[in-house]
Order: C-alpha cells, then sequence, then structure tokens
C-alpha cells in the first residue's frame, strides 16, 4: 500500500540543498509498489528521485516526487572468475562500491565516492577516473509506466555514450529502475589506472589492490570536489564538450595549452579549462558560485542560494564560453 506524504521538504533529499518542497512524495519499495504508479500519477507531473545528486529543482515541485527504495542485493551467478550481482535501485551508489571492495569484487573501484543511488547509476553511465559503468553492467531491470510493463534490458540495449543512455532519452522519465546487474571480476582485475595520477598515488597506498584504487580516487576526490554535505552542488554542472578535429585545431593555434583527450576524429575538452579561461573559478554570484578548486563544478554557496539563481550562473557560464571559444556547453545536471 503506497502512503502518500504531502507538502514534503525536499532540502535533506537533493545534494544542492535548495530549500524546495513537494507537493506530494511517495517511496516504492517493492513490485507492488511500483505496479501502482500507473494509476496515482495518471494525469500528474512526477519525478523520479534517487539520491538527488543530479538534480536542481528551480522552484517547489508540483507533482509527485517518487523515490524508489528497494535494497536488496542477490548473487545470481558466480564462478572462480566472476560473479553477477543484482543491486536494487535504492541502494547508496558508494555503499554498494565498498562492498564489493571489501569482498574482492573489481571493476567498480574508481567509482569511488560518487553520490547518489544503485539506480541511477547507468542513466548517465556514471564515469570517472578512466571507468564508465557500462563496463560492468550486465542488464537493467524497470518498469514502463506508460505501457505498465516489466522490462530487462541488457547492456546493448541500453544505448550507453559519454553521460547517456536510452534512460535519458526514449525511455526519459517512462520508466522506474528498480535494479541494476552487474558483472564484477573475482581475480584477475583490470586495474584501470591510466587518469592523471592515479597510477602514481595508488603506488603510494600500496599498489595494485581494489583498496588502494578505493583509497586513492577518494583521496583525489575529497582534494577538488565539495563536499555536498558542506557545500551543496550536483557534481559537474556541464558535460565536457566534444569539438571536431577542424575546430580544435584552429583553437589550438590561439590556446597551445588547451588540455584535451582523444575521441575517433573529434576532441574532448575539459569544460573546467574553458570556464575557468572566462575567469569564473571561483566567483560568486549572489548566493550561487563556481568551485574555487574545479571550475566545472556550481555550488549553492551559503546554502542559501535558490535553483534560479544557480541556473541564471550557469547561463552566464555557457555565455561567455560560447561566445569567447565558439563551444556549447550542455547541462549535465537534471533541472526540474
Ligand atoms: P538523482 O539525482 O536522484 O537523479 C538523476 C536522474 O535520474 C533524474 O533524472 C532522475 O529522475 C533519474 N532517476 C534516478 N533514479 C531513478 C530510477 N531508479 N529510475 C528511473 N529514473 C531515475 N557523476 C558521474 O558520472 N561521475 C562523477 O564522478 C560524479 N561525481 C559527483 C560528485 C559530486 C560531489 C556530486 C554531488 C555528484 C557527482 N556526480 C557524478 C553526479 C551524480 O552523483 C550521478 O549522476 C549519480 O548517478 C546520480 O544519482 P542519484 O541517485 O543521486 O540520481
Ligand atoms: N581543469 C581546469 N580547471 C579546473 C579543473 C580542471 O582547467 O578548475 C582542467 C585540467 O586540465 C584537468 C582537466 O580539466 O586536467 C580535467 O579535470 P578533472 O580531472 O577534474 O575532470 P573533469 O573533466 O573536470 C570529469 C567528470 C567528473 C569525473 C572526473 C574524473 C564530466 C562532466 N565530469 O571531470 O564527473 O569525476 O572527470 O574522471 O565528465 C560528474 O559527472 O559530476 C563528475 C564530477
Amino acid at each position: 500500500m503506497l502512503e502518500i506524504l504531502n507538502d514534503v521538504p525536499l532540502k535533506p533529499l537533493h545534494t544542492f540543498g535548495t530549500d524546495v518542497r513537494a507537493e506530494a512524495f511517495v517511496k516504492v519499495a517493492d513490485r507492488e509498489d511500483v505496479e501502482a504508479l500507473p494509476d496515482l500519477l495518471k494525469e500528474r507531473n512526477y519525478l523520479i528521485l534517487g539520491g538527488g545528486s543530479n538534480v536542481l529543482f528551480t522552484d517547489n515541485y508540483r507533482g509527485i516526487v517518487v523515490k524508489p527504495v528497494m535494497n536488496g542485493l542477490n548473487t545470481l551467478d558466480e564462478s572462480e572468475g566472476h560473479i553477477v550481482l543484482e543491486a536494487g535501485a535504492g541502494l547508496d551508489w558508494d555503499a554498494f562500491v565498498a562492498f564489493c571492495v571489501k569482498n574482492g569484487y573489481g571493476g567498480v573501484e574508481n567509482l569511488s565516492l560518487i553520490p547518489g543511488n544503485v539506480g541511477a547509476s547507468p542513466i548517465q553511465n556514471i564515469g570517472a577516473y578512466g571507468v564508465e559503468i557500462e563496463k560492468v553492467i550486465e542488464g537493467v531491470r524497470f518498469f514502463n509506466l506508460a505501457e505498465r510493463g516489466w522490462n530487462a534490458y541488457a547492456k546493448g540495449q541500453c544505448g550507453f555514450g559519454y553521460r547517456q543512455s536510452v534512460f535519458k532519452k526514449a525511455l526519459k522519465n517512462k520508466c522506474v529502475i528498480v535494479s541494476v546487474v552487474f558483472r564484477l571480476t573475482k581475480k584477475k582485475h583490470d586495474f584501470q589506472l591510466g587518469y592523471g595520477d592515479l597510477s602514481k598515488l595508488v603506488k603510494e597506498k600500496g599498489g595494485e589492490s581494489l583498496q588502494a584504487v578505493r583509497d586513492a580516487v577518494i583521496e583525489i576526490r575529497q582534494g577538488k570536489l565539495p563536499d555536498p554535505k558542506v557545500k551543496g552542488n550536483a557534481g559537474s554542472f556541464f558535460k565536457n564538450p566534444v569539438i571536431s578535429h577542424v575546430q580544435f585545431i584552429e583553437l589550438q593555434k590561439i590556446y597551445p595549452d588547451m588540455p584535451f583527450y582523444d575521441l575517433l576524429g573529434e576532441k574532448k575538452i575539459p569544460a573546467a579549462w574553458l570556464i575557468e579561461k572566462c575567469g569564473w573559478k571561483g566567483k560568486t554570484i549572489g548566493n550561487a558560485g563556481v568551485h574555487h578548486k574545479q571550475a566545472l563544478v556550481l555550488v549553492n554557496a551559503n546554502g542559501m542560494a535558490k535553483g534560479k539563481e544557480i541556473v541564471e550562473l550557469a547561463k552566464q557560464i555557457k555565455n561567455s564560453v560560447q561566445s569567447r571559444f565558439q563551444i556549447e556547453l550542455d547541462f549535465e545536471v537534471n533541472i526540474v
């Protein structure tokens, strides 16, 4: 039986910590709860909310916020070399990573300390330090609200790309992800240490082990990303833009120090560098700001920011990057 709460404060339920409320709020814990949703949500606005670490509310939410809280963790298959785990959507992502590392299951250690829940991990194909979650996802189980039916997509059906998946495109707002199936290594771990100084730091932590990688990643992240409990934020506000080789060559003539990652025939440019070059790093406008250690992260500077102020700052940043570099930045954060 679904318990619907009215006029619920959302401030503790999303990491930007803006002071907004939801008209209605409901938790879904099992199949029966999820199957009751289409009738409940009929002709109403609704939003599926995980840990709230990739959303920005611009106002009070006029509709129902639905929070999946399934927290099961089951072994579907196991051999000497691998384990296949099905993790409930409501599990805390980093608690899941910690569990895997502790038990010697490899594949998610580079993704340590990313906030949010397991259910959101396939949505933008979370990625950090050279690994994207698609690498270890075997499948995603979800309920299609429009079709009122259960579905299981294999990895190949998920349309994964850089900060992209079918759940952000054709299935956006149409499905409730209830669990994610991961295939992890039990030995012969494929350590990915090529990003920045990760390899050096892992050596300092005792050399290649899942725990050393986790510790190193956590240390790097804590050194530059603001802790949402201290300063509201949603991680990178923009995606890193991908530009053509031709545009890159032209820009490189003017900015020979411009960092880049090679893609097939294209280049990905760190948006943080573009934003810093435009002079935004560490700036505050009203209650919204640009983090002083990582220019891609917008912050609720004093805990009093309104979502609209943060969006306004983001638009100003987007405009200045566009006019200086002719590069369009896209939001990574979901603006609600
Ligand atoms: P939410 O913010 O609650 O939701 C995100 C989107 O997914 C929304 O559109 C929501 O409707 C939808 N959604 C959520 N759960 C479900 C579900 N069960 N079914 C259907 N739809 C759902 N991301 C990275 O990729 N890499 C990083 O390194 C990284 N670092 C971060 C660092 C900080 C400090 C912060 C605050 C954020 C960071 N993020 C990063 C962004 C964020 O943590 C991830 O996108 C995370 O996966 C969001 O999970 P969530 O549960 O909080 O999702
Ligand atoms: N840089 C600057 N100024 C800054 C910060 C960075 O010029 O203030 C430049 C530097 O050249 C640096 C480069 O940008 O080498 C890359 O910076 P960083 O390693 O911090 O990574 P990023 O590209 O800014 C991406 C992800 C992060 C992820 C890190 C690590 C996106 C949009 N963001 O950031 O994900 O944690 O790589 O892999 O792809 C998130 O999605 O919310 C997120 C935090």
